[in-house]
């Protein structure tokens, strides 16, 4: 496995990759790999020739106040953990190769921005799309891989693929999830053991809305929301961002009642003490 520090010597390693006409899957991360970042790595290696995962923890897409400075970071295991998965490259480049000056020019989706995790956590989703822009056009994927853990990424991710006509395809993967069922997150780390015990809620109560769906044909968004919200806030720690219930990946208010609806997104975030979890349940009609 190849690891390239520079945007130079990526562009030397993709030249003789590109040279046999090779496909490549790519795999942009934060690092502190987990299962749900090597499943992405095993995706890509299923479709493309030639994996390249970058690990980057972007400055930009982290607010004031914010994990930045305290985000987990392990180089070495990481380095470990991709071999392992068997990607072909990382990319790894310092903070000062990706931002050698102040950035002036940035990446906005709007709209689809402005709700979930964008309306908590402003200029974020710019941070990411301005981040994966630059790693992008440095990495050249025909194919690159996002966990639908972050589902309103994808949707941003996608949307500007669209609109600027970058030449790949965007390839929603799903949530891996500790046998409890907690969403597996670079941050779970950050929780107490009181607060770990407390968090599989949000899968449950995810996994409840079959169940209440079938119980209550005429459900609408806002009654689901309610009845996620009670179940959430039955575990004391809980603390919720939001609970919304949108269509995907329009993110726009749904229609009622949730039953006729062709696709459909539940999406919590709630806190526990510190750490902020996110997960959500994606509902499609066959
Ligand atoms: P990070 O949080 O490290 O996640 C990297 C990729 O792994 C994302 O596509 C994310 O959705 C996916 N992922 C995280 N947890 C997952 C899980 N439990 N199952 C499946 N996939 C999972 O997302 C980012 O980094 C950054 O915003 C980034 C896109 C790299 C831009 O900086």
């Amino acid at each position: 496995m190849k690891v390239l520090r520079t945007i130079g010597d990526y562009k030397l390693h993709l030249q003789q990759v590109k040279s046999g006409s090779r496909t490549v899957g790519f795999v942009p991360t934060m690092g502190y790999l987990h299962e749900g970042h090597m499943s992405l790595v095993a995706r890509a290696k299923a479709e493309t020739d030639h994996v390249v995962m970058s690990i980057f923890v972007n400055p930009l897409q982290f607010g004031p106040g914010e994990d930045f400075e305290r985000y987990p970071r392990d180089e070495e295991r990481d380095l470990a953990l991709a071999s392992q998965a068997g990607a072909d490259a990382v990319f790894l480049p310092s903070a000062a190769e990706m931002y050698p000056s102040a950035v002036k020019t940035t990446v906005s989706v709007s709209g689809l921005t402005e709700r979930l995790c964008g309306a908590s956590r402003p200029g974020h989703f710019s941070g990411v799309a301005t981040v994966v822009s630059k790693l992008f056009h440095i990495v050249q994927p025909d194919r690159a891989y996002f966990g639908m853990k972050d589902a309103q990424q994808v949707a941003v991710i996608q949307q500007m693929v669209n609109d600027l006509n970058f030449p790949l395809a965007v390839v929603p993967c799903p949530t891996l999830r500790e046998s409890d069922g907690l969403a597996m997150s670079s941050r779970n780390v950050y929780l107490s053991r009181e607060e770990r015990k407390q968090a599989p809620v949000l899968y449950r109560a995810l996994q409840s809305i079959d169940g209440w769906m079938n119980e209550e044909p005429h459900m609408t968004g806002a009654m689901l929301e309610e009845r996620l919200r009670r179940m959430i806030e039955s575990a004391p720690d809980a603390d919720i961002d939001y609970v919304q219930v949108l269509t995907y990946p329009g993110l726009e208010p749904v229609e009622a009642p949730l039953g006729a609806a062709d696709t459909f997104i539940a999406a919590v975030a709630v806190k526990f003490g510190n750490t902020r979890l996110i997960d959500n349940r994606l509902f499609q009609k066959q």
